[in-house]
């Protein structure tokens, strides 16, 4: 297996071949006057298996071109299949019309990769894995939650209930406590669709003097992650530790989260920050080693 490494994710696609003992292939990049892409990959044996490791995070949309442009190449050379190993997968939250007209951006992203010539697509902890299910390639969706709790387990004292908000917060909750022994409660978050604005409802949980977590998949503007904070806070609680998978932390977000009482902020390096204690490399490398084809 040969890692091909995009702009975007070097250090995970460097880990990705030592853990493998695969050869990493850095194609020659730069960037036109103008701004546009242009890619020179070496030579290779066709035959291999071919495997890109390139997020889309922000700049997503550069991200994106430049993943399109290494999957038409090694197409181009002759490669039978292509795989492409996407830690933060954009425009994943467009996965619907959720008002008339909307575009579905997910879909139409999608669509451009099969175009492109990807054959399957790997990321981790996707915003709407309901809609990967129905996406034009094989995908698979890796979930980093367990390595996220087990470096809090380790490093961030006792925490005695996790948290977790929106859709998936009851699975991830659970998932996440079940790692700790700690109990697990799901928050209902909703946003407004025209304004984008955030409420959360935390029911009857109690906090008083308990250390807790929160868990979600993303951090982005922080206003989820901030409004949980201020309440569990106003509810008494001890400590509180805000984790994600993906910490987009738009206009200093990770500032204002650490303002509204949280005492750190642990994420991955799916999108390096400074908060990117727990490194996806092994995830990635164990599901690349174990799958087939
Ligand atoms: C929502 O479904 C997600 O799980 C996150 O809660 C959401 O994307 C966070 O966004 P923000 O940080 O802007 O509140």
């Amino acid at each position: 297996m040969k890692i091909v490494t995009g702009p975007a994710s070097r250090n995970i696609a460097q880990e990705v071949a030592t853990h493998l003992g695969a050869e990493l292939v850095i194609p020659y990049y730069k960037q036109f006057p103008d701004g546009e892409h242009y890619f020179r990959l070496p030579e290779i044996d066709p035959d291999d298996e071919f495997v890109i490791i390139q997020g889309t995070h922000p700049p997503q949309d550069k991200n994106i071109v430049q993943l399109l442009l290494l999957t038409s190449g090694l197409r181009q050379l002759q490669v039978r299949k292509v795989k492409a190993v996407i830690p933060y997968l954009a425009y994943a939250r467009q996965d619907k019309a959720f008002l008339r007209g909307e575009v579905v951006s997910f879909s139409a992203i999608l669509k451009l990769m099969k175009e492109a010539g990807l054959d399957e697509l790997v990321t981790i902890n996707a915003h709407a894995p309901w809609a990967l299910e129905k996406a034009p390639m094989k995908t698979a969706n890796l979930d980093a939650i367990p390595e996220i709790m087990s470096f809090i387990g380790k490093d961030c004292g006792k925490i005695e209930i996790v948290f977790s908000p929106g859709k998936k917060g009851q699975e991830m909750s659970k998932v996440a406590a079940n790692i700790l022994g700690a109990e697990h409660f799901s928050v209902t978050s909703r946003r407004d669709s025209l304004t984008g604005d955030v409420s959360i409802d935390l029911g009857d949980a109690r906090v008083s003097g308990k250390n807790v977590a929160i868990i979600d998949d993303i951090i982005s503007t922080g206003s989820t992650m901030i409004q949980v904070i201020k309440e569990l806070k106003r509810r008494g609680a001890l400590r509180v530790i805000a984790a994600c998978v993906h910490g987009l932390f738009i206009s200093n977000a990770d500032n204002q989260i650490i303002s509204a009482g949280a005492e750190r902020i642990i994420t991955t390096d799916t999108i390096p920050t400074p908060h990117s204690y727990v490194k996806v490399s092994k995830l990635i490398s164990e599901y690349l080693k174990n799958s087939k084809g």
